[in-house]
């Protein structure tokens, strides 16, 4: 059963500030830039969301020609984009400009300040900084911004942070301290992109904008929660990056958090950025720590070995370009967690996220109590729960299972799918990095994150990253397109529970 969507007024279609913009791309030639941010510039260019007076300097670490870096641009969209979708104007293309230093030696400072002053009414432009690098290259970066004379200037400035932000709670702590050297906290855009996906916003739209499920939403008629983030490809050339982080710094610290609080925490005062982020931090101070006992027997982590996906030969992950060939990081993680509040005591909050698993998948269930009776005698079927679920990827959607009687004279119990697909609206979507692009440039915090809230899931994840350090592990334990170790699926066996996929 598909629901329609009936609009009772017309959006008002995406409001972006059209102040110019330099946009100055640290790690301009790296992994996230090739993938998420030149496409996302690009479709905001195709859609007549960028101001045209508006600039791209991309800074990396090897040395490329104007010209060479234009052609990364290129090749990024082809990759990114259906043929038929590209079309990339000079227009476009010429608003990138590269420039190549070491940020550890301060390297690129001089060009960097020759850039800038190029343009002749600096003052007009609002400057925005973007890390697209690994936590570590954050201190020599900062000390580059400080040392450059733009910032000295009355203009508007801010940056945009990738995450992990820091790689625990103390350096988080004093990332932040070196930020604030040169940024506001109102400059300061923390990015996870998963908050800028529209089912992921969707969740609060749903749990507040309609009355019939918040009195429901909560351990008296809620039997637990499930949240998963698979995805199917490994990491790529990202073997530096994902030796220091594994899942539990990729995944868990960050998205997994966010999607843990927008389903849990209470409804905010109003819709601005710090009331929805007041209430995130308190889910993060409630979710319950946990004791060595509560971990050995409560948290699953995984890495992948050698396999195959649909006929195509998988190398294990210790096997990938850049991963030690004894690593015991870690590539999938499952667990459950606990929030102590009145509104969620005792109802298990179970997640899991992983590389190289069945298939990618991010969704988040939420299953109701069943019946208190059954009361439709000598029915050969049990009644299932009924099951509340936003589908992030691959689909965008939100479904709701139903018990029905399915036709005829014996009571059998039939359930059915309501559903909501996104991909039913004829509208235009921004993907995350644009939307997240779009309110950066707008100056809308509301879907980043606060340090405190930073400081927060960090603290939950310490003790855990700490207790996996110490472990003995036999790694790896599953193999590629499952869905990790078999100790997950136990995890919820033990409670009489399975995961819905
Ligand atoms: C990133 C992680 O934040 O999210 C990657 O660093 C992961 O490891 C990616 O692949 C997943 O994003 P999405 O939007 O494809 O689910």
């Amino acid at each position: 059963m598909d629901l329609d969507m009936k609009t009772l007024c017309e959006p008002e279609g995406i409001d972006v500030n059209t102040q110019p913009f330099i946009l100055i791309i640290f790690g301009g030639g790296g992994d996230l830039s090739q993938k998420k941010l030149i496409p996302a510039l690009y479709n905001l260019f195709k859609l007549d969301k960028l101001n045209n007076d508006s600039y791209i300097l991309s800074y990396g670490r090897r040395e490329r020609t104007q010209a060479e870096y234009r052609t990364l641009v290129k090749t990024s969209i082809e990759r990114n984009f259906e043929k038929e979708y590209i079309h990339i104007e000079d227009a476009f293309l010429e608003k990138f400009s590269y420039i190549d230093g070491d940020s550890e030696k301060l390297g690129g400072v001089e060009k960097i300040n020759k850039y800038i002053c190029k343009f002749k009414d600096i003052k007009k432009y609002q400057i925005i900084f973007y890390l697209a690098t690994p936590p570590n290259l954050a201190k020599n970066i900062l000390n580059l911004i400080q040392k450059l004379k733009l910032c000295d200037k009355p203009f508007k400035k801010k940056i945009v942070m990738e995450k992990p932000f820091g790689i625990d709670t103390v350096s988080a702590i004093n990332l932040n301290k070196d930020l604030n050297k040169i940024f506001k906290e109102e400059e300061i855009y923390r990015i996870d992109h998963y908050l800028g996906k529209e089912t992921v916003q969707n969740i609060l739209f749903f749990r507040f904008g309609n009355s019939i499920f918040e009195p429901l939403w909560n351990r008296s008629f809620i039997d637990h929660i499930q949240i998963t983030v698979a995805e199917d490809i490994g990491i790529g050339s990202r073997g530096n990056f994902y030796e220091k982080a594994g899942v539990l710094k990729d995944i868990i610290q960050n998205h997994m958090m966010q999607l843990i609080a927008l389903v849990a925490m209470e409804p905010p005062t109003n819709f601005e950025a710090d009331c929805i982020r007041d209430e995130k931090v308190k889910i993060f101070k409630s979710i319950s720590s946990m004791s060595k006992e509560y971990m050995e027997e409560n948290l699953v982590l995984g890495q992948y070995g050698p396999g195959e996906i649909n006929g195509e030969n998988i190398v294990g992950y210790q096997d990938e370009k850049n991963v030690s060939k004894d690593s015991n990081m870690g590539t999938f993680f499952s667990g459950k967690f606990h929030i102590d509040n009145w509104r969620w005591a005792g109802i298990p909050f179970y997640v899991r996220a992983g590389k190289r698993l069945n298939k990618k998948l991010t969704e988040i269930v939420v299953t109701f109590k069943i019946p208190p009776l059954k009361l439709f005698g000598n029915t050969c079927r049990d009644i299932l729960a009924n099951e509340l679920v936003f589908s992030i990827q691959p689909e965008e959607k939100i479904s709701i299972s139903i018990n029905m009687k399915y036709p005829g004279v014996e009571n059998y119990p039939h359930p059915v799918e309501m559903n909501f697909n996104y991909s039913k609206l004829d509208t235009v979507f921004l993907t995350a990095y644009e939307r997240l692009l779009v309110d950066c440039i707008k100056g809308d915090l509301t879907l980043f994150s606060r340090q405190d809230g930073i400081e927060q899931m960090w603290k939950v994840l310490d003790p855990i990253v700490d207790y996996f350090n110490k472990a003995d592990f036999k790694f790896p334990n599953y193999s590629p397109g499952t869905w990790g170790p078999i100790k997950s699926d136990i995890l919820l066996k033990k409670d009489g529970r399975k995961w819905r996929i």
